[in-house]
C-alpha cells in the first residue's frame, strides 16, 4: 500500500479550508488558485496571436510552394525522408542531433536554469522554452516547479486502475493503463462536452498537459515501488524540483542521482515530431482528442523496441555480454558477440537511428555524465568499448545508413550505476520525460488550429498502375 495517495492530501486539504466541496471541486480549485497568475500561461496567451498570424502568412504565401517529391521508396520505406509535419518545439538535423527551440544540448546545458551552479539543466526551464522558445530565469523556473509540484495529484481510482493488472504486467503497460485513468478528469473532455468555442481549445488543452507532466513521475514511481520494491511511495517534496522529485518518489535520493534525473529528463523529453511516440500523440491529438488520450496513445508506441524499448534492451543485452563472456570481454569477444546477435537476426541495440547519422548527443553528454561520476564503473567501460567496436561492424553490414549509437545505447548503464537496475522498467523513465515534449506540442498544436491528420494510403495495386501511368509520360 501507498502511504501517500491523492485522497489524503486533498482530505487534508479540504479540511484545512473548512470547504464542503467535492474532491473534484478540490483538485479543480487548487488548479484555479494556482493557475491564476502562472506567468507561463499568460505569456503563451501573448505568444498565441502572433503566432496563429505566421502560420497563417506562412499558408498564404507559400502554400503552393513544394518541398519535395514523394517516392515510392519513401511510401513503402516508413515515410523516410519525407517531410510531412509541423512541430514546433524541436528540430532534428542528422548530423548535428536535436535542437530545443534553436538549441543545442550542450547549450541547453549552458543557458537553462540549474539546481546548482553549473548543473544539469532543470526539466522544468526546458519545458517552459518548448512553450515559449524563451529562455527562462531561475525565479520562473521555480514558480513552475511549485505550480507542477501542486498538480502532483494522482486519484485514487487510478492506483486501482494499476491494482487490476498482474504485477508481471509490462511496467509500459502499467504506466498506459495509469494515463489513461488519468485522462477521467480531463479538462479538455469535459470544455469539449460543454462546447467550447475552437479558438479556446488550447486553454484546456494546457491544463490538461501541465497536470499530465506533473502527474505521471507519481504513476511512474508508484508502478516501480508495486513491482520492484515494498509499494510504498514518499510524498512528493516540496523543497524538491521536477527532476529531483521524479527520483525522490521512486525512492533515489543520492544528489547525483536527481542530478542524472534531471538531465535524464531534459535530454528524452522531445526529439521532433516524427518518431513514433511523438507522431502518435499528435496524430491522435489531431482527431482532438485530449492530452491524456493522445499521450497513452504514444506511450504504447515508445514501448516497441526499435523505439524507447530499445534502453531496456540495450542493458539486458549488455548483461548478456557480461554474462557470457565476464567483465573483462576482450575486443575480439566483443565483436563476435556483436556478430553473434546480427547472425541471430537481431539488432544490435542503441545503434542506429531513422534520422540521424551521427554519434547521438543525448549519447554524448551521458558519456560526459558517466566520465565525471563514474569513470570506473565497469560496465560505462564496456559501453565505451562498444563505442569502438560496433560501428565499423554496422558499417560492414553495408546497408546501415547510421552505424553510431543513440540515446539509448547509454542510460541503462547510468542508472544501473545508481542502483536502478530493472532494465524492463527503463522504457517509463523515458515516457515520464516524453510528457513534456508531447505536452508542449499538443498545447500549440490546439493554439494553432492545425487540423486532423490524413495522409492518403494506397494499395500496391494502385501504386503499380500509378507508376506505369507515370512511366509512360
Ligand atoms: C533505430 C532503427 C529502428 C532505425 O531504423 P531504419 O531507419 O530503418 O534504419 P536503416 O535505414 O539504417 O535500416 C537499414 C537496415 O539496417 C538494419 N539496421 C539498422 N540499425 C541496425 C542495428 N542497430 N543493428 C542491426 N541492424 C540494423 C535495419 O534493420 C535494416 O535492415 P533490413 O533492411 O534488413 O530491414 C534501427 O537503427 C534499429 O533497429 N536500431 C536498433 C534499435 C534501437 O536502438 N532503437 C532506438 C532508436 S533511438
Amino acid at each position: 500500500m501507498v502511504f501517500f495517495r491523492s485522497v489524503t492530501a486533498l482530505s487534508k486539504l479540504r479540511s484545512r479550508l473548512g470547504q464542503q466541496s467535492s474532491l473534484r471541486d478540490s483538485v479543480r480549485w487548487i488548479q484555479t488558485q494556482s493557475s491564476t497568475d502562472l506567468e507561463l500561461r499568460s505569456q503563451l496567451a501573448e505568444l498565441i496571436p502572433e503566432q496563429q498570424e505566421r502560420l497563417k502568412k506562412l499558408k498564404a504565401d507559400y502554400g503552393k510552394v513544394q518541398l519535395g517529391n514523394i517516392t515510392v521508396d519513401m511510401v513503402i520505406g516508413g515515410m523516410r525522408g519525407m517531410t510531412g509535419l509541423l512541430w514546433e518545439t524541436s528540430l532534428l538535423d542528422p548530423d548535428e542531433g536535436i535542437r530545443f527551440r534553436g538549441l543545442s544540448i550542450p547549450e541547453c546545458q549552458k543557458v537553462l536554469p540549474a539546481a546548482k551552479p553549473g548543473g544539469e539543466p532543470l526539466p522544468e526551464g526546458l519545458l517552459w522554452l518548448l512553450l515559449t522558445g524563451k529562455v527562462p530565469s531561475k525565479e520562473q523556473v521555480d514558480a513552475l516547479s511549485k505550480e507542477l509540484r501542486t498538480r502532483a495529484v494522482v486519484p485514487d481510482y487510478v492506483y486501482k486502475a494499476i491494482d487490476a493488472l498482474p504485477i508481471t504486467a509490462h511496467p509500459m503497460t502499467q504506466f498506459t493503463t495509469g494515463v489513461m485513468a488519468l485522462q477521467v478528469e480531463s479538462e479538455f473532455q469535459k470544455a469539449y462536452e460543454k462546447g467550447i468555442h475552437k479558438s479556446k481549445y488550447w486553454e484546456p488543452t494546457f491544463e490538461d498537459s501541465l497536470s499530465l507532466i506533473a502527474q505521471v513521475p507519481v504513476v511512474a514511481a508508484y508502478i516501480y515501488r508495486r513491482i520492484f520494491k515494498d509499494g510504498k511511495v514518499k510524498q512528493i517534496d516540496d523543497s524538491l524540483d521536477y527532476g529531483a522529485n521524479f527520483s525522490h518518489v521512486l525512492g533515489f535520493d543520492d544528489p547525483k542521482v536527481h542530478e542524472l534525473m534531471r538531465l535524464y529528463v531534459t535530454i528524452h523529453s522531445d526529439h521532433e515530431g516524427g518518431n513514433v511516440s511523438a507522431h502518435t500523440g499528435h496524430l491522435v491529438a489531431s482527431a482532438l482528442s485530449d492530452p491524456y488520450l493522445s499521450f497513452a496513445a504514444a506511450l504504447n508506441g515508445l514501448a516497441g523496441p526499435l523505439h524507447g524499448l530499445a534502453n531496456q534492451e540495450v542493458l539486458l543485452w549488455i548483461k548478456s555480454v557480461v554474462d557470457e563472456v565476464g567483465e573483462n570481454v576482450t575486443t575480439e569477444q566483443l565483436k563476435d558477440y556483436v556478430w553473434q546477435t546480427l547472425k541471430s537476426g537481431k539488432v544490435v541495440p542503441g545503434f542506429g537511428h531513422g534520422v540521424l547519422r551521427k554519434t547521438d548527443p543525448r549519447y554524448t553528454c551521458q558519456r560526459e555524465f558517466a566520465l565525471k561520476h563514474m569513470p570506473d564503473d565497469p560496465l560505462f567501460q564496456l559501453v565505451s568499448k562498444l563505442y569502438e567496436v560496433v560501428p565499423p561492424i554496422l558499417t560492414e553490414l553495408g546497408k546501415v545508413k547510421n552505424p553510431w549509437p543513440n540515446v539509448d545505447a547509454h542510460s541503462g548503464v547510468l542508472l544501473n550505476h545508481f542502483g536502478l537496475t530493472e532494465a524492463r522498467y527503463f522504457t517509463v523513465l523515458f515516457g515520464v520525460s516524453r510528457s513534456i515534449g508531447i505536452g508542449s506540442q499538443l498545447i500549440w498544436d490546439r493554439a494553432l488550429g492545425l487540423p486532423l491528420e490524413r495522409p492518403k494510403s494506397v494499395t500496391m495495386e494502385s501504386l503499380e498502375n500509378l507508376c506505369k501511368k507515370a512511366a509512360s509520360y
